[in-house]
C-alpha cells in the first residue's frame, strides 16, 4: 500500500521508444550468451544469502574515520562527538539512499532494454539484469530501513538523469547511459564504500552486488564495441557528449557534502575550498572515481581525443 503519493513520480513511456521484436533465434552463441549463463549461475538471494544480523549503530560509525573528507574542517571539528556521530550516519543514509534510487533507475532502464535491445541474446541478458537490479533495490531498501533507520528522497540531479534515460526513445542512448555511465560510477562508488565501511552486512552484500555490476558492465562493453564501430564520428561525438554532459550530474548527486553544509548552516564556499584542498592532497580519489568510466569509454571506442580533452577540462582526469 502506498502511503505517500508525493513519493510517486509518474511519467509516460515516450511514444517513439524503439521496441525491437526479433524472430531470429539461431544467432551464434557468443560472449553475451556466456554472460547470461553466468548470471543464472550466480543469482543470489537478498533474504537468505545475506547475513542480516543486528547491528548497533549507536556503538559504531558507518565508515572508518580516515576516509572522512570533513576531517580538519573547522565547523565540523567544532562539533561534539555525538554530533559528529549523528552527521556520519545522516550522511551515510543520504549516500546509500542515492544508491538505492540509482538502483531503481537501473531497474527501470534494464526493463526497457528487454523490449528495446535488437537481438534475442541481449534481451535475455537484459532480463537477468532486471532481476539483479531488483535484488539491489531489495537489499539497499532493507538496509536503510533496518540498519540506518531512514530513506532520503533522491537528489534533483539523480531524478533528472533517470528521467533522461527513461524518456530517451533510442535504445542505444538508454544502454550507454545505464551500462557505461551509471554502472561505471556505481562500481567505483561500491569499491570506495567497501574499503571504508564498518557495517558487516553492507560489506558482505556489496561483494555480491559488485559481481553483478561487473557483469552488467561487461555486457555493455561487449555489445557496444561492435555496434558503435558502425557509427559515424558525428554520431560517436553525440554519444560521448551525452555521457560527459551527464557524468558531472551523477557525480554531484553522489557528492553530498554540500547538502550537509546547507543543513548545518556552514559556509558552503569555505567547505568547497576545504574539499578542493582535500582532493588535491588525494588525487587518487578522482582517479579511482572515474578510472572505470575511462576504461569503459575506451573499450567501446568512445574515448576519442576530443573526449579526452573534454574530460581533462572537466577535471575528470587526474
Ligand atoms: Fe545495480
Ligand atoms: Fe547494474
Amino acid at each position: 500500500m502506498i502511503r505517500d503519493c508525493s513519493a510517486i513520480h509518474r511519467t509516460g513511456f515516450t511514444p517513439n521508444t524503439q521496441v525491437n521484436m526479433v524472430w531470429q533465434y539461431d544467432e551464434e552463441k557468443g560472449r553475451i550468451h556466456s554472460l547470461y549463463e553466468l548470471a543464472k549461475a550466480k543469482a543470489w538471494n537478498a533474504t537468505t544469502d545475506v547475513c542480516w544480523r543486528d547491528f548497533n549503530r549507536t556503538q559504531s560509525l558507518p565508515a572508518s574515520l580516515e576516509s572522512d573528507p570533513l576531517l580538519g574542517f573547522a565547523s565540523y571539528e567544532a562539533l561534539s562527538e555525538d554530533e559528529k556521530h549523528h552527521i556520519s550516519w545522516w550522511r551515510h543514509g543520504i549516500e546509500i539512499s542515492e544508491i538505492l534510487h540509482g538502483e531503481q533507475g537501473a531497474l527501470l532502464v534494464a526493463s526497457q532494454l528487454v523490449a528495446c535491445m535488437p537481438t534475442v541474446e541481449s534481451k535475455l541478458f537484459a532480463s537477468s539484469q532486471v532481476f539483479d537490479e531488483a535484488r539491489h533495490v531489495e537489499f539497499f531498501s532493507r538496509y536503510l530501513q533496518d540498519i540506518v533507520g531512514e530513506i532520503h528522497p533522491p537528489s534533483s540531479e539523480l531524478r533528472r538523469l533517470i528521467q533522461t534515460m527513461v524518456d530517451d526513445p533510442r535504445w542505444d542512448m538508454k544502454f550507454i547511459a545505464c551500462q557505461i555511465l551509471i554502472e561505471s560510477l556505481a562500481m567505483a562508488k561500491f569499491q570506495e564504500i567497501r574499503q571504508s565501511t564498518r557495517v558487516p552486512v553492507l560489506a558482505f552484500a556489496i561483494d555480491y552486488i559488485a559481481g553483478d555490476e561487473a557483469r552488467h558492465v561487461k555486457f555493455g562493453t561487449e555489445f557496444l564495441k561492435g555496434y558503435l564501430q558502425g557509427l559515424s564520428s558525428a554520431e560517436l561525438a553525440l554519444r560521448s557528449d551525452f555521457v560527459l554532459d551527464n557524468v558531472l550530474r551523477l557525480a554531484n548527486s553522489l557528492n553530498i557534502n554540500t547538502r550537509i553544509a546547507e543543513k548545518y548552516d556552514w559556509d558552503v564556499a569555505a567547505l568547497r575550498h576545504h574539499l578542493r584542498q582535500y582532493r588535491i592532497r588525494h588525487p587518487e580519489i578522482n582517479r579511482n572515481r572515474f578510472r572505470q568510466l575511462l576504461i569503459n569509454l575506451k573499450a567501446v571506442g568512445l574515448l576519442t581525443e576530443r573526449t579526452q580533452t573534454r574530460m581533462l577540462t572537466m577535471e575528470l582526469l587526474a
